[in-house]
């Protein structure tokens, strides 16, 4: 009888699904147990949904592609906790859709950049980055200052994140729209970048 090792090295199809296969089982060995720990699917004390303004301020985040420059996850190294902060811990993301960890750090972490400045100094640093940072090559944002909030998609938004596991009351979303028409787009990206972080320390 044919030794099978000879017939698998000899097949390139069956030995590409059986590496597949061996790769997967490592793949799910790390993946498959975090599915079902309490630790990451649990939220952490004192978390709480974003109110409306900060929802808005997070999809402007989105939109402008700060997650390219800014990473949201800071790593459990003694260099990064002595400069950001507590590490970030799962339980604070349960609720993030999508997850905006990012990769890239031309500028600062911002997982706990929630009350490390005034609204003030935010609003002159999103302007123009170098009114408070002279070397900085952040560019500004000043059209943020300028764009009001119609508030006309921030219920239906509010409502999808509560489907999918933000405890969000039917008052908040109720409420949604006014609490967000009229204000600026700075006014809710510096309410979001506030928020951040400050439920663990
Ligand atoms: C091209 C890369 C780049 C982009 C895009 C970018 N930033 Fe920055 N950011 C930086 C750099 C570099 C710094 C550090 C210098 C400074 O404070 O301006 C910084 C600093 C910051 C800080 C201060 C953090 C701290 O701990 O001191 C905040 C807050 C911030 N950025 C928010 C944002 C927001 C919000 C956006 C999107 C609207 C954004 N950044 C887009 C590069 C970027």
């Amino acid at each position: 009888m044919k030794n099978p090792h000879e017939l698998i090295e000899k097949n390139v199809g069956l030995l590409t699904i059986l590496i597949l296969v061996a790769i997967s089982f490592g793949a799910l060995a790390q993946i498959l147990p975090l599915m079902f720990q309490q630790q990451t699917l649990e939220p952490v004390k004192g978390l709480r949904p974003y109110t409306a303004l900060e929802m808005e301020g997070r999809d402007i985040y989105i939109r402008e592609g700060c997650v390219g420059c800014h990473s949201q996850m800071i790593r459990p190294f003694r260099a990064e906790t002595e400069r950001y902060g507590h590490y970030s811990v799962a339980g604070e993301s349960v609720w993030e859709r999508p997850f905006l960890w990012g990769s890239k750090r031309t500028g600062p972490d911002l997982a706990r950049v929630g009350g490390r400045y005034s609204d003030e100094w935010h609003r002159v640093h999103l302007i123009n980055p170098r009114h408070v940072v002279p070397e900085s090559n952040m560019p500004g944002y000043p059209w943020l200052a300028e764009n009001k909030l119609t508030g006309k998609d921030i219920a239906k938004k509010m409502s999808v994140h509560r489907s999918l596991g933000m405890p969000y009351t039917d008052e908040d979303i109720e409420g949604a729209k006014a609490a967000v028409k009229g204000k600026t787009e700075m006014e809710a990206l510096i309410a979001y970048l506030q928020s951040l972080g400050t439920h663990l320390k």
